[in-house]
């Protein structure tokens, strides 16, 4: 058994059709231990967000092997993998990604009433207790500002207790102070929890809050070069 929090491995995918297709990720192999922060950074188009997504069980490579808190995901079929991204995997989006017509309460119990949490409301408003939040349950995403919408996603992506936590540029949309804000919960919170966090970040000074910065160049890792 792997104590791994995320193992890749020879990880192939292309994206697109005819034309417009493109080979994304071209061969990579990289372990995040467990309670491990890692930085993905690289240029734009480098492959960061597909990257994030094959980790997250939302992209199946064409080759490799992906292995999450020890299970094999190209094992599971798409039923068995949707339960397994439920439980296993926090997702955060630079974009927040809330369902629009749900109250905050009702976005964060969301992930846990799909996995038949019994005290799902209890839990969801803990989770945004926790985010300092707990004045907003039954606000709308509209209602909320940007940084209150990207603390109602930490919390939902959180609220299952997560082995492994992916973000990808959760402070693109925040002004820096709001942005500052979020970086400080997301990393209080891993810690908290004993999660391990990948982050993908434009920003260097994230990228310095990580244990590890993983730097990707089409499609590929760059080797570390030595100061
Ligand atoms: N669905 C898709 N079809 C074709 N090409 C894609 C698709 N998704 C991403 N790409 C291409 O793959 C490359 C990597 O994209 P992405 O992972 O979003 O990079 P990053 O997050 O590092 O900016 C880009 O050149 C992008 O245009
Ligand atoms: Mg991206």
């Amino acid at each position: 058994m792997s104590d791994k929090a995320v193992s890749l491995s020879e990880i192939d995918l292309s994206l697109g059709r005819g034309p417009s297709r493109v080979h994304v990720l071209r061969g990579i192999s990289l372990d995040v231990e467990k309670g491990e922060a890692v930085g993905l950074v690289g240029p734009s188009g480098s492959g960061k967000s597909t990257l994030l997504m094959v980790m997250a069980g939302l992209e199946r490579p064409d080759s490799g092997r992906i292995t999450v808190a020890g299970t094999d995901l190209g094992r599971l079929d798409e039923d068995a993998l949707a339960r397994f991204r439920g439980r296993s995997i926090g997702i955060v989006f630079q974009a927040f990604h809330l369902v629009p017509t749900m109250t905050a309460l009702e976005n964060v119990a969301l992930p846990l009433e799909l996995a038949d949490a019994p005290d799902a409301q209890a839990r969801a408003a803990a989770e945004l207790e926790a985010v300092g939040l707990g004045h907003r349950l039954n606000h709308y995403p509209a209602q909320l500002s940007g940084g209150e919408q990207q603390r109602v996603a930490v919390a939902r992506a959180l609220a299952p207790n997560p082995a492994i936590l992916v973000a990808d540029e959760p402070t693109g949309n925040l002004d820096e102070a709001t942005g500052r804000g979020i970086v400080d919960l997301l990393f209080r919170l891993k810690r908290e929890r004993g999660a391990t966090l990948v982050l993908v970040t434009h920003d260097p000074g994230l990228a310095q809050l990580c244990d590890r910065t993983v730097r990707l160049r089409a499609g590929l890792v760059e080797e570390p070069v030595a100061a």
